[in-house]
This record gives C-alpha cells, sequence and structure tokens, in this order.
C-alpha cells in the first residue's frame, strides 16, 4: 500500500487512514511523507486512544473515533486514503466508498488492501473460514467495481498480496 502511493502520489500533503486501528501504518508514513498532514479515524475509541498513546509526540498525526461511514471531513480535502484491513468490517460499503470518493480530491487515490473472494485462493470454504477468523464480510471484484461505479470511483489496479496466507490484494482506486 504505502509503495502504490509512494510511487503515485510522492507529492501528497493531506493524507487519510481510515480504519487505522492503533497507528502503525500512520505512524510508519511519517518518515515516508515528512511534511503531509496525517489523519486517522477508527470506529473504535480503545483503538484511538491507543494510537494517541504510541504515537511520537514530535509526530503531527491527528486521530480521530469516527466511522468511515461517516467522514468528519470536508468535501475534496484528501490527496490519498489509505484503507488497510478494515473493509471487511464496514457494516455498509457503499455508503462508506461514496465518503471516501467525497472526502478526496479530483486527482485523490484510494490505497485500498483486503481479503477478496475472487484470486488465486479463491475457494469458498477458505474464505468462509477466513471470514470466521476475521469477522467481517469478504468482497467479490465483481461488488467491488459495482460500489466503486456506484462512488464515481474507478479501478485503476487491483494485485494480489502473495504468502499472506489470505485472498489479500491491493486496489489503486481514483476519482
Ligand atoms: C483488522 S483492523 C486493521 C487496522 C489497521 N488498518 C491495520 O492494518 O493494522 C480493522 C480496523 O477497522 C476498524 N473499523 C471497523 N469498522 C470501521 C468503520 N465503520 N469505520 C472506521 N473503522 C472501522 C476496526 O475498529 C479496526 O481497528
Amino acid at each position: 500500500m504505502l509503495d502504490e502511493a509512494r510511487g503515485r502520489r510522492p507529492d501528497a500533503t493531506m493524507i487519510l487512514e481510515v480504519g487505522c486501528g492503533q497507528g502503525a501504518f500512520l505512524n510508519q508514513l511519517t518518515d515516508v511523507y515528512p511534511s503531509a498532514e496525517l489523519v486517522g479515524i477508527d470506529i473504535s475509541a480503545q483503538a484511538i486512544e491507543a494510537a494517541r498513546r504510541r504515537s511520537f509526540p514530535s509526530t503531527p498525526i491527528q486521530w480521530h473515533v469516527a466511522s468511515v461511514e461517516h467522514l468528519p471531513f470536508s468535501d475534496e480535502t484528501f490527496d490519498v486514503v489509505f484503507a488497510g484491513k478494515t473493509m471487511h468490517h464496514w457494516e455498509n460499503k457503499q455508503r462508506a466508498l461514496s465518503q471516501i470518493a467525497r472526502v478526496l480530491k479530483d486527482e485523490g487515490l484510494l490505497v485500498l488492501g483486503d481479503p477478496f473472494t475472487d484470486g488465486p485462493l479463491r475457494s469458498p470454504w477458505f474464505n468462509r473460514l477466513n471470514e470466521r477468523l476475521d469477522g467481517g464480510t469478504f468482497t467479490s471484484l465483481e461488488d467491488l467495481k459495482s460500489m466503486l461505479a456506484q462512488a464515481r470511483l474507478h479501478l485503476v489496479t487491483k494485485q494480489f498480496v502473495p504468502w499472506s496466507g489470505k485472498t489479500l490484494s491491493v486496489c489503486v482506486i481514483s476519482k
């Protein structure tokens, strides 16, 4: 996810991670984008509390308890939105993707990593087992494309991540 963003938007100044958990990924971004404004949101107050505690005091990351389905930001705020291993937990994926589209700038990118039901490990029983273990519901490529179209977003690339033990893919999505 980081390589995709770094390669395509090295000049990003406004970056959001949705479903940031305890903030490990955003803390890594401070090295790659030292002058960008970094914002992390998560629906879990406990996760955000842990993120605040673990974040280095000198690191200017803003942390918010919020749902991706109701993003508390103005339209066209962010150059890049990251969503790592969180989409399968979203109750209303369509609404969440529409909210991400709203807060992305015109040239903005969504970099999404999540398990999908297609790909080399697409056996239904394997996916059901992983859904049980992880919680949530995995998406098919067909459903992703249809939700993106409704949100006026476009799939640029979808790359299977080998050796993750899951059907994990990283998708680059543009407006
Ligand atoms: C498996 S963790 C991934 C955390 C982090 N992105 C990572 O890769 O380590 C999934 C996270 O998504 C969050 N989440 C689930 N539903 C959400 C929603 N509707 N809005 C925001 N965050 C959500 C959970 O609270 C959890 O912290």
